[in-house]
């Protein structure tokens, strides 16, 4: 079946079908598309490059093996442009429902900046991990960290073991976090929302699929259609800034 696509000039009947249900469990995916607004550019908006690199060649274990120095510059850069950027109308739309919604609230994001939480979002797991982490390759326990790395004198080591200390990011070809805890929160929703995301990398990709499986109401919000369209039952089109503070409870 083909998905219902609307545009975010809504009638008043795409209104109401956009409402959520009182006792509907919201899981809310997350992509590049939502901070797109903010000014932190998406990997589609910029050719997936960065300084003439693909994004693939430093956001992978290979790049690191081969060259930490160009890992962190790039993550440092990454950094620097998270911290210069606010939250915008659809990060806080976002955790306006989550204060309506509670524990019946999950948002999962690929996205690695902090503006969800900047936003107050609290229920929040960012599956391929934290802009603002880094954790030692060898004792692997995450820590915050806001520091930029440039330069290979300045590479961080462990103070524990000495090891080098890397980006707490999920790297291509890595498995993203807590995929049990991602799995078991979508065994439960009664909604899928997802926003903002190309629908091109998996596992994220193929939530919706899952969600599906299990017959709930799964709805997509951005300026153009997903790769994975089809398997939504209702489309929005438009910027999450216009969609998601129209998307209310009933
Ligand atoms: P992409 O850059 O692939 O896709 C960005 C999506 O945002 C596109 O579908 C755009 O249509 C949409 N978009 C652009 N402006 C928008 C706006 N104002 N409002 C809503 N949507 C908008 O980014 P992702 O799909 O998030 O993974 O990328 C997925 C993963 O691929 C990333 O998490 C990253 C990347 O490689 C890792 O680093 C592991
Ligand atoms: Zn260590």
């Amino acid at each position: 079946m083909q998905p219902t696509i609307s545009t975010s000039f809504l009638s008043q009947h795409d209104r109401d079908a956009m409402k959520l249900l009182a006792n509907d469990r919201l899981f809310v995916l997350t992509g590049a598309g939502v901070s797109a607004e903010s000014g932190l550019a998406t990997f589609r908006g910029s050719g997936g490059l960065w300084n003439g690199h693909r994004v693939e060649d430093v956001a992978t274990p290979e790049a690191w093996d081969a060259d930490p120095e160009l890992v962190w510059r790039f993550y440092s850069m990454r950094r620097r442009d998270a911290l210069a950027v606010e939250p915008n109308a659809a990060h806080f739309a976002l955790a306006a429902l989550e204060d309506q919604l509670a524990d019946r609230y999950y948002l999962c994001t690929q996205n690695v900046d902090d503006l969800h939480e900047r936003a107050g979002s609290r229920n929040i797991h960012h599956m391929h991990g934290s802009l603002f982490q880094s954790r030692c390759v060898e004792c692997e326990r995450p820590f915050g960290d806001r520091s930029f790395y440039e330069t290979a004198s300045t590479l961080p080591k462990c103070r524990d073991c000495g090891s080098p200390v890397r980006p707490h990011i999920v790297w291509f070809g890595e498995i993203p976090l807590d995929m049990e805890g991602i799995y078991a929160q979508l065994d439960r929703a009664t909604v899928l929302l997802v926003i903002g995301t190309s629908g091109c990398v998996y596992p994220a990709a193929g939530f919706v699929r899952i969600a599906r499986q299990r017959g709930i109401r799964t709805i997509y919000a951005g300026p153009e259609e997903p790769e994975n369209a089809e398997a939504f039952d209702e489309i929005i089109l438009g910027a999450a800034t216009e969609v998601l503070p129209k998307l209310t409870l009933k």
